[in-house]
């Protein structure tokens, strides 16, 4: 089929279902809610949707575990209740993408229940070793708990698991669990969804012979589950037996890859196998890895990051352009003020909004969400978060532990989104399923829809430029004054017109220069968040000036 490449032109809006809006007042968010807010979805000028898992999961791993692909989970509404959302959606033009977690299953999945009992054709479907005498079959580590190993008194063999205890390593290498992915594929593509995230997916194809990794000094094994020697082989099967057939996008979600790395999966030429990556570069400004190796933020390496996938994926491939989601803390409180939380949520808007690539926004960030600051790391839900504190750097202080969370846990994202100033800010009636920011009264949609300086209204005037500028969609990317420790200039260029975007990061006033290729005078202001015409930028203000030819 010939493909459409329709994502190009769409603003994705990211819903982790728990805690976007409770419909059923249970407590926790589900697909009732969702079906209230499509017009709002909508208003802010999003087209497409990614639902974070809502399949039937015990919940470990918030829905990342899943217990049966082929449904929808009773707490979020069920089937019936998904199919109204997904009618209700494209009835508004708007796109629905699922998202695809199959380098693992919950252990309560059916195939690993018979698994472990060796029922055929269940017996090789998860990767399950002998142990080497008392040592586990390799040295590799889990990210999220200790070692990537454990043991299973009924098989009496090790099952790999790279995420969390219940989270079982699948064994793409077997066809038979080639053929269960490409039926959970066609079932959700037959019933109308458009395209698929796919989690961790360049981890599915394991390095022959599982060999001990003497290399990575933390995180073992990680060279030899990423990019695996099949990656591209498996890829091209589901592509060829199923994503052709349909006119879909699929977006692969892959920790540390660069640009020259992802050009093997998504150059659109006749080797293509995904449309997308989805990059961490730009996630590790403040950090070292992980959110939770926490540094001082670098302007200078954000724009490194930036302007390297802009450039490199130029003519070749498509970029998808984030800022949120739901495993890192808010931008706001990362890379923006908590002080200036106004103005820095809409500098960051600015920043990524205008680049060449697909946008996503996260739930909360359209009305500059920010980060939250439990007393006791028990209110922390997130099993990575909990092992982290318990488990890791556990020298420090608690209050030095705690303050790691704090900067590092993704549990600061996952807060219920604040829709008024109600109690549990107009999530749910009853007690939500987690805490609500303590910021909710200052903090929500309803005092933003009428405030027309609000950042959700900044963030819908933004979305609709980037729309009707014909230099975002396409045009060439110029970034300036690459050394400037606190502002990021950048160009779009196509033969209509030239877009100027500047970005203060910087919390004092500072100024900048205009490139000299860019008459500012004859240009016009489109999108600011100050009221201010000077060459000095006041704490992190932005611009977008657009010079038609
Ligand atoms: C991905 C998901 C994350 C999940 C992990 C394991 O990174 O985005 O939320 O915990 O995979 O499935």
């Amino acid at each position: 089929m010939e493909r459409n490449r329709w994502y190009k032109d769409k603003v994705f809006y990211q819903i982790w279902p728990r805690s976007f809006k409770d419909g059923n007042n249970d407590g926790m968010g589900d697909l009732y809610g969702v079906y209230e807010k499509l017009d709002y979805i909508k208003s802010l000028g999003c087209d497409g949707i990614w639902f974070s898992p809502l399949y039937p999961s015990p919940g470990v791993d918030c829905g990342y575990d899943i217990s049966n692909y082929l449904d929808i989970a009773e707490v979020f509404g069920g089937m019936d209740a998904f199919k109204k959302v997904l009618d209700g959606a494209h009835q508004r033009g708007m796109k629905v993408i699922m998202d695809l977690v199959v380098n693992h299953t919950s252990t309560e999945h059916e195939w690993f229940k018979k698994s472990r009992e060796k029922i055929e054709p269940y017996t090789d479907y998860y990767i399950w070793r002998p142990g080497k005498g008392k040592k586990l079959p390799n040295n590799w580590d889990s990210l999220f708990e200790g070692k990537a190993w454990k043991y299973d008194e009924v098989r009496k063999e090790y099952y790999m698991h790279l995420f969390a205890l219940e989270q079982a390593d699948l064994n793409m290498d077997n066809p038979l669990v080639r053929e269960e992915v490409k039926k959970i594929l066609k079932f959700w593509l037959d019933m109308g969804v458009d395209g698929f995230r796919e989690d961790v997916i360049t981890f599915i194809s394991k390095k022959e012979g599982l060999p001990n990794d003497y290399i990575m000094p933390a995180s073992k094994g990680f060279l030899y589950f990423n990019h695996g020697p099949h990656l591209h082989e498996y890829l091209e099967e589901f592509n060829k037996d199923v994503f052709s057939k349909y006119d879909c996008m699929t977006l692969a979600e892959a920790p540390m890859v660069t640009p020259k790395k992802a050009l093997k999966y998504i150059k659109e030429d006749e080797h293509q196998v995904l449309d997308m990556m989805i990059q961490f570069k730009t996630q590790e400004a403040d950090c070292l890895f992980t959110d939770f190796n926490h540094m001082p933020f670098s302007l200078r390496r954000l724009k490194k990051a930036y302007s390297s996938w802009q450039n490199k994926l130029e003519g070749k491939g498509w970029n998808m352009l984030y800022i949120e989601n739901h495993d890192h803390p808010r931008m706001v409180s990362r890379y923006g003020s908590e002080q200036f939380r106004k103005e820095s949520a809409k500098m960051l808007a600015t920043s990524y909004l205008f680049l060449k690539g697909t946008p996503f926004i996260y739930q909360g960030q359209e009305i500059g969400m920010s980060n939250w600051y439990p007393s006791d790391p028990l209110m922390y839900e997130d099993v990575q978060t909990r092992w982290q504190y318990f488990n890791v750097a556990t020298k420090k202080s608690p209050e030095k532990r705690l303050e790691r969370l704090w900067h590092g846990s993704r549990d600061s994202s996952r807060t219920p989104v604040q829709w008024d100033d109600s109690e549990n800010a107009g999530f749910s009636k009853q007690k939500p399923w987690f805490y609500v920011n303590e910021n909710y009264k200052e903090v929500n949609v309803k005092q933003q829809e009428s405030d027309s300086e609000s950042v959700l209204n900044f963030y819908r005037k933004a979305i609709k430029l980037r729309k009707e500028l014909s230099a975002v969609k396409y045009g060439n990317y110029k970034e300036y004054n690459k050394c400037s420790s606190k502002v990021y200039t950048y160009l779009r260029e196509d033969d209509k017109q030239k877009i100027l975007v500047v970005c203060s990061y910087y919390s004092k006033e500072t100024s900048f220069n205009v490139p000299k290729d860019f008459d500012i005078t004859s240009s016009k202001l489109v999108l600011t968040n100050y009221n201010n015409n000077s060459l000095v930028l006041k704490p992190y203000e932005c611009r977008v000036y657009v010079l038609e030819k």
